[in-house]
Parts: structure tokens; C-alpha cells; sequence
């Protein structure tokens, strides 16, 4: 669980799933249907695993289902939801909690967004609710006639989870005669004012058999990885010297090659792909040449910034890919060291990464001898 930024919010979430799914069809209630791979209500746990100041998850299950979920604090419904509401939230009344979430499991498309836009708009204020604006025209209409329009200015469709201050929605709950459809109505009955917050069109509640397939499209779509590749090119010149420092490994020869740090060519490369992977620029923006300190600096250095970033913004190095292009030294007796090197500085197995080189047959500046050019592909994994 996150850091808590407010100390003083305990979050709950009561997940109401006792419901029979009547108008779902199939041959068990409709939260606990497979959709994508799992569970509807997984998928509604799920979404709820990294709220931030969530302290408590409860699920109201009929209780033909109580066993349903033995890793999940249930307790048993009634035969209306509000009823199942009344009871999670009674349940709830040792919790050291000071707001909780009621959601409807049948909602598993539910985006951290909403749930954040709504635990967040609860620190100003005791309810707050997602409402979705009506985009269809609404007709009145009698039988198969249409018998007029209704303004859809001002008009909201009501999702859930729906936030409140615990103490007040608990209260509220046992004064109230049962006639309100959601919490919200519960609420307002009581005098509770309730903000509104953004909500979703892909927060749909799972009600009839054709919801099934929108919401696993809608899921399916979320599931997308996220992919990058990225490319790197760099040339190293060659001047006096008896060594060339290549993918962090020393090659003897009867030149070097020049640079600022220590001109290894490969490094270069490989850490410029992983930076454009990120759309982070290159080299030269995280280690100008103006300043004096990467003078002759180990460019292993630079590469462990570029593998480094990678992992604060979530990504994982798939794969290493680079060529270097010379003709003289030859590479590939030195190929498995390089291998071994770049998968110590990034942690890749070495079957990840891949050294190769060609020649440009004696055509070009490095056909001539006069420099190592170098290229590389790296895949960046989304976590
Ligand atoms: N719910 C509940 N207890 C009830 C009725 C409903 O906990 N007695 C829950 C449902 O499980 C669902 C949510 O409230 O997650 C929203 O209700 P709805 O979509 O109407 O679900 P069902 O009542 O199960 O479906 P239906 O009305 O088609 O029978
Ligand atoms: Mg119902």
C-alpha cells in the first residue's frame, strides 16, 4: 500500500456482491462470471489493491457464497442492496476507519481515476459520487410510441464507488425507510450534501448478458503493454592509443579511440537507445561535454543512469541489441566478455543481450580505419 498523504483519512471499501445478477443471465450471479481471464469480481478487488489510505476491503456476499473469496473479509447480505449495504457497513463499526467506499462488484471496469477523484474530493467534503454525463437524447414513450424529449441538460448517471464520511453514512443508513436506489440517495435524505465527481463511460455496471463483452473489451484495451523500442547511433574517432574500451570491455590495439569520457562506442549507444526508448534525449543531455567531471569518466556510468530511469518509470529492459561496425580490432573473439559486462552493469540475463559486428567491406570512414561506429536496439517493457 502507498504512503499516506493525508494521516488523518482511514479508508474502507465495502464491495456489495450479494446481489443474484437476475437480469445478467448464465448459470451463476453475474459477479462471479469469468470476464478476461477472471473472476468479474476480481477484476472489481483488483482495481482497488493501491488506493492510497485504504485500510480495510470488505466484500457483502450472499451467503451461499460466503466461501467464495478466502483471501477477502466477507460478510453476509440482505435481500435488497441497501439492505447489503446496511450490513457491510454495521460490520464495519470496529474498523478504526474514517471513510469508506461502496461499490458495486458488478462495476469491474472501475479506473483508479475515478476511485482518486472521488477519495479525493472527500477531503473537503462528507460524500462524493461519480456521475457520468447523458450523452443519448431521452425520449418519454408509451407502449411502441414516442410521445416526447426530455432535457438531458443537468441529467448525471450515477456509478459508483460512492465515498462518505463513515460515522454519517452508517447514521444515515439506519434512519433511513429503504425507499432511495443508491447511497447517494441515502445521503441526500438525510441532508448529507454529496459533490459530484467525474465519472466514466467505461464504468459501466455489468446488468444484462451483452455487458459481458463491452466489459471485457474495455479491460482487454487497459491490458494493452505498454512497448517501446528504442534506437541509439554513435561514432568514436580513432587517435593515439593502445586500447579501445568496447561495451565496458579494454581491447588491446594500436590505437584508441577518442572522446570526451572514455569513448567506449557500444556503452554510448546502447545507453542512447534506452534513453530514446524513454524519450529522454541522449548522453548529452544527462552528461554534457561542457562539464569537466565526465572527463575520461567510465561511460559504465552512464549506462547505469539510462537502466536506472528506465526503472523509476516503471519499464524493464526486454532486450539489448547492438552491431558495431569496424573492421579492426575484431570483435567477436571479444563478443561473450561484452555480453557478460552489459549484463552485470543492467542486470539483463545474458541470453537478453546480444554483441555482434560487420565490417562495411573497407568502404566508408570505417572501412578506412578512421573511426568505430556503432548501433543498437533496445525493448523497453512497461511494468
Ligand atoms: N447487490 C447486493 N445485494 C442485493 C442486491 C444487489 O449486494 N440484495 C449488489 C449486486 O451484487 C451488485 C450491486 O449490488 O454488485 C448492484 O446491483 P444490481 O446490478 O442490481 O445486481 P443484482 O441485483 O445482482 O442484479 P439483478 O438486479 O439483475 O438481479
Ligand atoms: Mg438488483
Amino acid at each position: 500500500m502507498m504512503a499516506s498523504p493525508n494521516p488523518d483519512m482511514c479508508l474502507a471499501v465495502l464491495i456489495v456482491a450479494a446481489g443474484r445478477g437476475m437480469r445478467a443471465g448464465g448459470e451463476i450471479p453475474k459477479q462471479w462470471q469469468p470476464l478476461a481471464g477472471r473472476r468479474v469480481i476480481d477484476w472489481t478487488l483488483s482495481a482497488f489493491a493501491d488506493v492510497p489510505d485504504l485500510t480495510t476491503v470488505l466484500c457483502v456476499v450472499h451467503p451461499d457464497d460466503i466461501d467464495q473469496l478466502p483471501n477477502t473479509r466477507c460478510v453476509s447480505g440482505g435481500d435488497t442492496r441497501a439492505a447489503s449495504v446496511r450490513a457491510g457497513l454495521e460490520a464495519l463499526a470496529d474498523d478504526d476507519i474514517t471513510h469508506v467506499l461502496i461499490h458495486d462488484a458488478a462495476r469491474p471496469c472501475i479506473s483508479a481515476k475515478v476511485i482518486a477523484g472521488v477519495t479525493e474530493a472527500l477531503r473537503q467534503a462528507p460524500a462524493a459520487a461519480p456521475g457520468a454525463p447523458v450523452t443519448d437524447t431521452l425520449w418519454r414513450g408509451e407502449d411502441t410510441q414516442i410521445t416526447g424529449t426530455v432535457d438531458r441538460g443537468g441529467l448525471f448517471r450515477a456509478q459508483t464507488p460512492q465515498g462518505f464520511a463513515y460515522d454519517a453514512i452508517r447514521a444515515a443508513h439506519r434512519a433511513h425507510d429503504g425507499a432511495a436506489t443508491d447511497d447517494v440517495g441515502v445521503a441526500r435524505a438525510a441532508g448529507i450534501p454529496v459533490t459530484m465527481t467525474k465519472g466514466d463511460p467505461d464504468n459501466l455496471k455489468i446488468t444484462t448478458p451483452g455487458d459481458f463483452a463491452r466489459a471485457e473489451r474495455i479491460l482487454k484495451a487497459e491490458m494493452t503493454p505498454d512497448i517501446r523500442t528504442g534506437n541509439g547511433f554513435d561514432v568514436h574517432r580513432f587517435g593515439p592509443g593502445d586500447h579501445v574500451m568496447l561495451c565496458g570491455v579494454s581491447i588491446p590495439h594500436d590505437r584508441g579511440l577518442q572522446g570526451h569520457s572514455d569513448a567506449d562506442v557500444g556503452l554510448h549507444t546502447i545507453t542512447d537507445a534506452i534513453y530514446g526508448g524513454l524519450a529522454e534525449g541522449d548522453i548529452g543531455r544527462h552528461f554534457p561535454p561542457s562539464d569537466s567531471q565526465w572527463k575520461g569518466a567510465d561511460s559504465r556510468l552512464f549506462l547505469e543512469h539510462a537502466v536506472a530511469l528506465a526503472r523509476a518509470r516503471g519499464y524493464v529492459i526486454s532486450n539489448i541489441d547492438c552491431t558495431l561496425i569496424c573492421e579492426f580490432p575484431k570483435i567477436g573473439p571479444h563478443a561473450p566478455a561484452m555480453t557478460e559486462t552489459l549484463s552485470d552493469i543492467t542486470g539483463l540475463v545474458p541470453d537478453r543481450i546480444s554483441v555482434k559486428a560487420t565490417t562495411s567491406e573497407r568502404l566508408g570512414f570505417t572501412g578506412r580505419g578512421e573511426g568505430i561506429a556503432a548501433l543498437a536496439t533496445v525493448t523497453l517493457v512497461g511494468a
